[in-house]
């Protein structure tokens, strides 16, 4: 059977056509960009995902017509908690507020204060950059788009939309709108009402490897298949990387190197840690659940760094590489560019680097940049730890894990043993592969991992240096932050 992943990710959408035994035919991706219009505010224009895709399935169909032409089912994952709203007649109100958007501190307070289950029904804390708070800003700030609200939709719902004419939802991405109640797998309605919205403007909710509609008989002619293939729930970005890596079972878990930077378990039953910022969710499989510790910039400190430095980033990493390696000390960088949400729930928070010296070159810059990420995954660990959940092991996945030097910097700071996997490259499209093939009935093995490309155990002496390390850069991070 011949399916279709989408991953709408925020730098990048990635298409793969995939074959029996996860083979993937033909891939492909087409970069997006983030408008930043006001300090804090993150937004992309849904056009622009809509372009991205349709010039990626007309590559795709030029680059492998008669596999294309038998595609049984597409399945979409996608960045999560970006808020797309969508009028009566179907037009977008506005730019979509994307996940790192952290415009909505305020209301998350108010959230909170004016209902106090919130905790207990979403398993979460209000974070900005969720979709809820992004909607009471709204309502506040531009009521004259608040009252046209016809459907608010994430990312990937609004692409299934623009698909098949549906509005569907799948509960991994659902989890992240604060309108879930995450342990029924059902929208609450006191938790729309808290934001002033109701079911109404909500779409159908299915799992994430359910049948959620067909492609629209104009999609389907216009891209060749010979049936309009089916769509699947799908899922956020996080958990299609998951079922792509089969972590789908309790224990199970990977890192994510992306523009976010995400400690991932998948766990026995719903667990929610919110006092810690930890993320407690559906996963895209029925009946599973994970939490994830999740940082709002990783692979992006270090472009954002690099943009600094006008140099590549591979370059930057060589460098670091013999650096570390000569056993100079190395500062310290905090990577809050943009907040952090585990374990500080806290948009105003900034980056910082500390402990510069005259004599400090910017090799020791850079390594200051992939430790001080290595760091704050650390905080998601033990935000995780006081979940209840512990790690044994952990795949690396995002566009930072093709780098061996971070990858082992990674596994010595969190004293874990990490590897790299084969197809990563493809981000969560290869999940949704998976799940479009489990929506049209093929057997799938959702538990079979990749094959292993390369392992990195943590080395002792480099894990004692960096606990206590870890000790000092959180002070240091704590430091940087009074700036504020
Ligand atoms: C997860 C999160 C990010 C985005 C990135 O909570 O906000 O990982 O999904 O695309």
């Amino acid at each position: 059977m011949i399916t279709l992943g989408l991953d709408l990710g925020t730098s990048a959408l990635k298409l793969a056509l995939v074959g029996d035994d996860d083979r993937v035919i033909a891939a492909t991706s087409r970069p997006l960009s983030v408008q930043r219009p006001a300090p804090g505010h993150s937004e992309q224009d849904p056009d622009a995902w809509w372009a991205a895709a349709c010039s990626g399935l007309d590559e795709l169909r030029e680059r492998a017509p008669a596999d294309m032409a038998e595609t049984a089912a597409i399945a979409v994952a996608g960045q999560m908690h970006g808020a797309t709203l969508l009028g009566a007649a179907g037009q977008t109100l506005r730019p979509c507020m994307l996940w790192n958007d952290g415009r909505s501190q305020a209301e998350c307070a108010e959230l909170e204060a004016a209902w106090p289950a919130l905790r207990q029904v979403t398993g979460n804390c209000a974070m900005p950059g969720f979709t809820a708070p992004k909607l009471a800003w709204v309502r506040k700030h531009e009521p004259q788009v608040f009252a046209q609200v016809a459907k608010v939709l994430l990312p990937k719902a609004w692409l299934m939309w623009k698909l098949s004419g549906q509005f569907v939802e799948e509960m991994s991405d659902a989890s992240g709108t604060l309108w879930l109640d995450v342990a029924q797998r059902r929208w609450s309605p006191a938790a729309l009402a808290a934001t002033g919205l109701s079911e109404a403007q909500m779409p159908r909710l299915v799992e994430g490897s359910a049948v959620a509609a067909e492609l629209s008989a104009e999609c389907s002619a216009r891209w060749g298949f010979k049936r309009p293939p089916l769509l699947a729930g799908g899922a956020g970005d996080n958990a299609a990387g998951a079922v792509a890596v089969g972590a789908v079972r309790p224990g199970d878990a990977f890192v994510s190197l992306g523009t976010s930077g995400v400690l991932w378990a998948t766990t026995a039953g719903f667990a929610p840690n919110p006092a810690r910022a930890v993320h407690a969710f559906c996963h895209a499989l029925p009946g599973t659940w994970h939490q994830m510790g999740v940082l709002l910039n990783a692979a992006s400190a270090l472009a954002w760094w690099a943009q600094v430095c006008g140099a590549p980033e591979a370059q930057l990493v060589e460098e670091a590489q013999a650096w570390s390696a000569s056993n100079h000390g190395t500062p310290f960088f905090a990577p809050y560019l943009a907040g952090e949400r585990t374990p500080h729930n806290n948009a105003a928070l900034r980056g910082g680097f500390a402990q510069l010296a005259a004599d400090t070159p910017r090799a020791a810059m850079t390594q200051a940049v992939l430790e001080g990420v290595a760091y704050a995954l650390r905080d998601c660990q033990a935000a995780l730890a006081d979940a209840g959940t512990v790690l044994a092991e952990a795949s690396v996945l995002g566009g930072g894990a093709r780098s061996a030097h971070w990858v082992q910097v990674l596994a010595d700071v969190l004293n874990l043993p990490l590897y790299q996997v084969a197809e990563s490259e493809h981000g969560g499209a290869l999940g949704a592969a998976r799940l479009a093939r489990m929506a049209a009935g093929d057997g799938v093995d959702v538990a079979r991992a990749p094959r292993r490309l390369r392992s990195f155990e943590p080395r002792a002496s480099e894990a004692r240096r960096h606990a206590e390390q870890h000790a000092r850069w959180q002070l240091m991070a704590g430091h940087a932050n009074s700036f504020t």
